[in-house]
């Protein structure tokens, strides 16, 4: 599709560097003290590359190197790359999660977008939050804008076994705690899971949502399944310089992007993944600021059409080098065939369908074909019921298929460290058919959601064998989890969902082919309960936890701040 192309007196950046005033000279001036001339800048696109690089992020490690392979394109291409650092989320160091502070990057990016002169930008994410707290910010400020992902880290490697993030990390500890390996072993564990640079290289929410960010057209094709150490990455890297600079001549936006048709597929590619629930609560709030409503059923009747095609831990056996070896997100979508809008535009210019054709599957085991899939059915159940009246989901990939329809006694911990206290209790009151709740773990009540949906199994029955139990809770998992936990029950306990209600002894039951999750106690009771129910005190009162506590919105809406829902409404920057 040819498109009109923009003048350089079209460029947002023109208001700073091209014009002739005073404000103009000071631009011009502090160019150049930063060493740049006006063969650097004038007439030329400025391209943002905003870098959530850390010392403190192993995933994005590699991010100092590719932020210069990303200005070696922009050069390339006749932009002007300026690098612009920003906060880093950093899954396994950030407490109490980094789900608290994905809307806080989501604002910084916007922001930066918006304050200086940028005229299209290089996202560079992959951990976890990371990506839609990027995509969130740029969509909101609606330049034109490419995803680069880290890529995932290589396989981790264990005594010639091999090692998947989080899921080995789970698997061992029980066997830890099972007293079925000891010390030594555990340590060469920790020695051997985490290789190399890049992010979670299972299907945790890192590989689910760079996968969801190609799918809905953000990345250059193929880009999401490359590992990070592989020279692809770095090649990859400059393309997208190279592309972005295109891009802002093409005048092609984010919401140009970012249709309805395109979160389908998005969607439609997590549950062929067998992705992380995570990726329900990003993709809503994603959707949000491009003004495309996802109700939770959308992923729900998804899941019912889309096979599981990845055979990637933890709802299968390989990792993400073996994805990419496969033929990677381009193979898995193209045996997606009919089941993704094939026409949705994607940055590079071409529709999604252009940009798969002729992808290959190199190795069906590990990208399944559709009439061999992992499962009939996509990983995710969204259900209803008087426990959740605003839904929650589960992963049923990760589940045991006899728990999915289940009746159990409730067991109620208050909170993370309420569970942490008792669970292995010898005298606890609990056998295998116990359901374990959690509340005082959402947006408002962790605050900001921990990943603590997996909730341990208690000691004493480990030791009995019992390796899976019903679990319910208000709070997030971990992609790489597994084990039926049913999560993100909304409205969450702490803003007075039936879960703050339940107590011990509770029937509760859950119905996954049926949709519901239900509390079997009287209307009554439920009432009585409630008139003596006390709201908690806020957790934060000042600062930006303050402000989280009174904007977060519940799961099932995304938990995006109240007042950053759409585009636009925010006026360019006054320079005088
Ligand atoms: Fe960064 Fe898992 S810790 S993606």
């Amino acid at each position: 599709m040819s498109r009109t192309r923009l003048t350089a007196e079209q460029l947002r950046s023109h208001r700073w560097f091209g014009v002739d005033n005073l404000r103009s000279f000071g631009h011009k001036s502090r160019a150049k003290q930063m060493g740049f001339d006006a063969q650097d800048y004038a007439g030329k696109p400025v391209i943002g590359i905003v870098n959530t690089w850390s010392d403190i992020n192993p995933c994005h490690t590699h991010f100092r190197q590719r932020a210069e392979d990303v200005k070696r394109g922009v050069w390339q291409a006749g932009g002007f790359p300026l690098e612009l650092p920003a906060m880093s989320l950093s899954e396994p160091f950030q407490k109490p999660t980094t789900m608290l502070y994905r809307n806080l990057l989501a604002m910084e990016t916007e922001e930066l977008l918006r304050s200086y002169p940028i005229d299209g930008c290089v996202l560079m994410g992959g951990c976890d939050k990371t990506t839609p707290g990027l995509i969130m910010g740029a969509t909101s400020v609606d330049v034109p804008s490419i995803f680069l992902p880290a890529g995932p880290m290589l396989k981790g490697r264990w005594k010639g076994t091999t090692l998947g993030s989080g899921s080995d990390t789970w698997k061992y500890w029980a066997q830890k705690r099972a007293g079925i390996i000891g010390d030594k072993e555990w340590g060469e564990i920790e020695d051997g899971i985490a290789r190399s640079p890049g992010h979670c290289m299972t299907m945790g929410t890192a590989s689910t949502m760079t996968a969801a960010a190609e799918a809905l057209g953000l990345t250059l094709s193929g880009g999401s399944s490359i590992p990070a150490a592989f020279s692809n990455h770095p090649q990859l890297a400059v393309a997208t310089g190279r592309r972005v600079v295109d891009m802002v001549w093409d005048d092609l936006r984010p919401r140009e992007v970012l249709t309805r048709e395109a979160f389908e597929n998005a969607i439609a590619v997590v549950m062929a993944m067998g992705g992380s629930t995570n990726s329900v609560i990003h993709l809503v709030a994603m959707a949000g600021r491009a003004e495309v409503e996802l109700p939770l059923e959308l992923f729900d009747d998804a899941s019912r059409k889309v096979p599981v095609l990845a055979n990637i831990r933890p709802s299968g056996e390989y990792l993400m080098e073996d994805f990419f070896d496969a033929g990677g997100l381009r193979g898995l979508m193209a045996e997606l065939g009919e089941l993704l809008h094939r026409e949705a535009l994607t940055v590079n210019g071409q529709s999604l369908g252009e940009n798969i054709e002729g992808a290959e599957i190199h190795d069906p085991d590990v990208i399944r074909r559709r009439d061999n899939p992992l499962s009939e059915q996509g990983g995710l159940a969204v259900l209803r019921g008087s426990l959740a009246p605003d839904g929650c989901v589960i992963k049923t990939t990760a589940a045991s298929p006899h728990l999915l329809q289940h009746k159990g006694r409730a067991l109620v911990f208050d909170s993370y460290d309420d569970m942490d206290a008792r669970i292995d209790a010898e005298d606890l009151d609990v056998d295998e058919n116990t359901v374990l709740v959690l509340r005082g773990a959402g947006p408002l009540g962790g605050p900001g959601m921990p990943e603590w949906g997996m909730l341990p199994i208690p000691k004493r029955l480990l030791e009995k064998g019992v390796t899976d139990m019903v679990r319910i809770s208000d709070a997030r998992m971990s992609g790489t989890s597994y084990g039926t936990c049913v999560l993100h029950v909304a409205p969450e306990s702490f803003a007075g969902g039936p879960l703050a209600l339940v107590r011990d002894g509770d029937l509760i039951e859950l119905d996954v082919p049926g949709r519901r999750l239900d509390v079997h106690v009287s209307d009554d009771e439920l009432e009585r309960r409630r008139a003596q129910w006390q709201p908690p005190e806020p957790v934060f009162t000042r600062g930006y936890g303050k402000l989280f506590g009174k904007h977060i919105t519940q799961a099932d809406k995304g938990c995006d701040f109240d007042f950053l829902s759409g585009a636009g409404g925010a006026p360019e920057p006054a320079i005088h």
